[in-house]
């Protein structure tokens, strides 16, 4: 029997060497930690090494890794065509005050997969990416304000980070809340939207269409859960932004070569104006990237006078480029067929797992992304999503992993190619035995 203290003394002891580690971490950085999302009490297990479909920690403990990256190993860890890649380039020099013909060759990659996408730029993460098309998109329009979705994340993007985890009473109507501190110009010109509503959008849009620059969606709200949106919900929002000239961003961070070769757009059949791309970009190395329209894209073009100043260091480094290139090459429509096959067997099974454990838990799945939520109620929005349990969670997540399985701390999985059926009946199994005591 688990109770919450056996359950922690047990990860105590399991992970010796991990909390030393963190012990340490926590005298040089805040809360020992650089990335909030990776992080869960007491403290994270430590990695030595990755291959394949697998990780070690500190410990020496073998797991099952279906967070990989948080979404953003497409290709598990360490892929021999990445690490060939990769070491080639590394031996030729890391990052030049000069291009190199890598950015193009990946560009064209992009450009083909989503005909959107007509000029790119690139960035070194997801969030300078999303902060990005917030700019191009006020600089374009004139405009101010932007709307995002509840439960929507953008990463560390000043002008989103609002309503992405907002605590939420069932009085509350949806409105921008400080994820922590926010400054007031960014709450004033935030508008938080409900996903998945076609008639509060519509109505909301319709009502602000002179001061609103931009609508930001994922069009799979990722790390609120994997919801997909509905397909006549990005339609609907689609026709609204185009008919009052509102730049539609896709934030493609995760879904981006992920539930299709083309992302998301080619999914559900939506072209955006802007889409934001990063994770499986990159390859394993640190990327993001800013797409879309040509005539929105312009403004950062120096051969004129530029409207947007945008440079970075390691912006375009030949390392990443060459990752993302190795990654793009390899994702088949084969691959991708038997990736959503497998993140489908993995979603059909863990629902038959807490149907046999007579637990509340809703399973959701797209391609290969899904994600475990305890909670009776049917998951299509943020709201639906926090009607679950968070204990049932984290001990499932914590008892999961002490089996030799990784999700992220919030239930959230995915498929990589080293996997097979054999990993995912691991998933299967372990996930029994973590419910089985959960029920007890
Ligand atoms: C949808 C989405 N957008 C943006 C980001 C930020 O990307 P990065 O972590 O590369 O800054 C993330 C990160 O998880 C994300 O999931």
């Amino acid at each position: 029997v688990d109770s919450s203290r056996d359950l922690l003394s047990r990860y105590l002891r399991w992970t010796r060497r991990s909390r030393e580690a963190y012990e340490r971490a926590k005298r040089t950085l805040p809360g020992g930690n650089s990335r909030e999302a990776i992080f869960y009490p007491p403290y994270p297990i430590y990695v030595k090494r990755a291959e394949g479909c697998r990780i070690w920690d500190l410990d020496g403990h073998e797991v099952i890794d279906f967070a990989n990256n948080y979404l953003s190993l497409i290709l598990g860890h360490a892929h021999p065509k990445v690490v060939e890649s990769v070491k080639t380039q590394v031996e030729d020099g890391t990052a030049y005050s000069s291009p190199t013909e890598y950015e193009y060759v990946l560009g064209e990659m992009v450009e083909e997969r989503m005909p959107s996408i007509e000029k790119i730029r690139y960035t070194n993460s997801g969030s300078e990416a999303a902060t990005l098309s917030i700019l191009a998109s006020r600089s374009y329009t004139g405009r101010v304000k932007i709307a995002k979705f509840e439960g929507g994340h953008h990463g560390t993007c000043e002008s989103t980070m609002v309503s992405t985890r907002p605590p939420i009473s069932s009085d509350l109507e949806v409105k921008a809340v400080p994820d922590g501190y926010a400054p007031y110009y960014v709450v004033e010109n935030t508008i938080v939207l409900p996903f998945n509503n076609i008639d509060a959008v519509e109505r909301v849009i319709k009502g602000c269409r002179e001061e609103l620059a931009a609508v930001i969606v994922e069009p799979v709200l990722g790390s609120a859960g994997v919801i997909p949106a509905e397909r006549e919900f990005l339609k609907a929002l689609r026709e609204a932004t185009e008919r009052y000239g509102i730049i539609l961003i896709f934030d493609e961070v995760v879904t981006g070569f992920r539930v299709s070769a083309g992302g998301g757009q080619e999914y559900y059949g939506v072209r955006p104006d802007l889409t934001v791309l990063g994770k499986i970009l990159g390859g394993g190395f640190p990327i993001g990237a800013l797409g879309g329209r040509g005539d929105v894209m312009s403004q950062f073009d120096p051969t004129g006078s530029p409207k947007i100043h945008h440079s970075g260091s390691f912006n375009a480094n030949p390392v990443s480029m060459r990752a993302g290139i190795a990654t793009l090459k390899e994702l088949t429509p084969e691959v991708y067929a038997r990736l959503n096959r497998l993140g489908g067997e993995a979603a059909r099974g863990l629902r038959i797992v807490f149907e046999e454990s007579h637990m509340k838990a809703k399973v959701t799945q797209i391609a290969s992304l899904f994600a475990v939520h305890f909670t009776g109620r049917e998951v299509y929005d943020y709201r639906s999503a926090t009607s679950e349990d968070p204990e049932v969670k984290y001990k499932f997540f914590l008892r999961l992993l002490m089996n030799g399985v990784m999700l992220t701390p919030r239930g959230i999985g995915c498929i990589s190619t080293p996997m097979t059926r054999l990993e995912v009946e691991t998933l299967h199994r372990c996930a029994s035995e973590a419910a089985g005591d959960l029920e007890r």
